[in-house]
């Protein structure tokens, strides 16, 4: 890493992405939380809001974007200027970069942080973002070396750490956060996935357990952007490739994603209201 370029705040990334107006880390401590289920929904919610949005799909160990989305090409290679640039694949309005479009998963796995970083780092400056209001990564689970390189590889107006209400996930997503912090990179909210699932007769089944991401966001002064009910349509549009907020709009399901992400924007709209402050996270190591 010792000669590696890093980007470790906010304030390069009007250097580095010119286009780009907000970078967002999606994370969690733990996998199979449902982390790039957010990511996608998220992403092609804040498109129906008529934002401008491109994914990363960064997931080295589970490049699972592209089956999500439905696609799997090679992303083509244009000319600017002097210097190539890959293309972004484009569905559902979303642009569209995976880790997974590049290499077997097969040979992901066994990728070293150097490795995973400089792909990633490839993936800000050699790919033609264009303008962009919400650059959405979707991270590696975990918070060992390598996602801690991987966050200060790449420029960050933030993360949102993805946790379902069981203990062990919010334990994990305790150490997220705290990986975040370390390196400075603001945690802009926090997400319970599967907090409840609906019965038949309407009442709802608190699988694992209830509540722990709102305590959670409580306890760390991190905003709650909302949680997300356990539903085989959610698990069912993700293997068919059109994510639920697009395959059933009007579902409670779609709703919770619209709405996690509108709160979104609009604590980042505050952010950018009080740009000179630094917004207020309080986490104690
Ligand atoms: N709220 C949910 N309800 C039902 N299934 C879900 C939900 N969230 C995620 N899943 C399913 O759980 C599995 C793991 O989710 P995924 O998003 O791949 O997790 P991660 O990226 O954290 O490993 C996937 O099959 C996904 O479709
Ligand atoms: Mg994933």
């Amino acid at each position: 890493m010792a000669d590696e370029q890093k980007f470790p705040n906010q304030a390069d990334i009007s250097q580095i992405l010119p286009g780009v107006k907000h970078t967002i880390a999606v994370a969690s401590g733990k996998g199979g939380v449902g982390k790039s289920t957010v990511a996608v929904n998220l992403a092609v919610a804040l498109v129906k809001e008529g934002f401008r949005v491109g994914l990363i799909d960064a997931d080295i160990y589970g490049p699972s974007i592209p089956m999500m989305l439905g696609v799997n090409e090679k992303p083509k290679v244009m000319r600017v200027g002097d210097k190539s640039m890959l293309l972004p694949l484009v569905k559902y309005g979303l642009k569209l970069i995976s880790i997974g479009f590049l290499v077997e998963e097969k040979d992901a796995i066994v990728w070293r942080g150097p490795m995973a970083s400089s792909a990633l780092k490839q993936f800000i400056t050699d790919v033609n973002w264009g303008v962009l209001d919400y650059l959405i990564y979707d991270m590696p689970p975990g918070t060992g070396d390598i996602q801690l390189t991987l966050v200060q590889t790449i420029p960050l107006s933030g993360s949102v750490i993805v946790t379902t209400p069981q203990d062990i996930s919010l334990s994990d997503a305790r150490k997220g956060a705290n990986m975040f912090t370390k390196v400075n990179v603001p945690v802009l909210g926090i997400i319970e996935n599967m907090s409840y699932y609906t019965n038949p007769d309407g009442s709802k089944e608190y699988i694992f357990g209830k509540g722990g991401g709102e305590k959670l966001s409580a306890e760390l002064g991190i905003n709650f952007l909302g949680d997300i009910s356990l539903n085989t349509n959610i698990r069912i549009a993700g293997d068919e490739g059109k994510p639920i907020v697009l395959k059933e709009p009007e579902s409670e399901q779609a709703k919770q994603f619209m709405d996690i992400a509108h709160n979104l924007d609009e604590y980042m709209k505050k952010l950018g209201e009080n740009a000179s402050q630094k917004p207020k996270i309080d986490i104690s190591l």
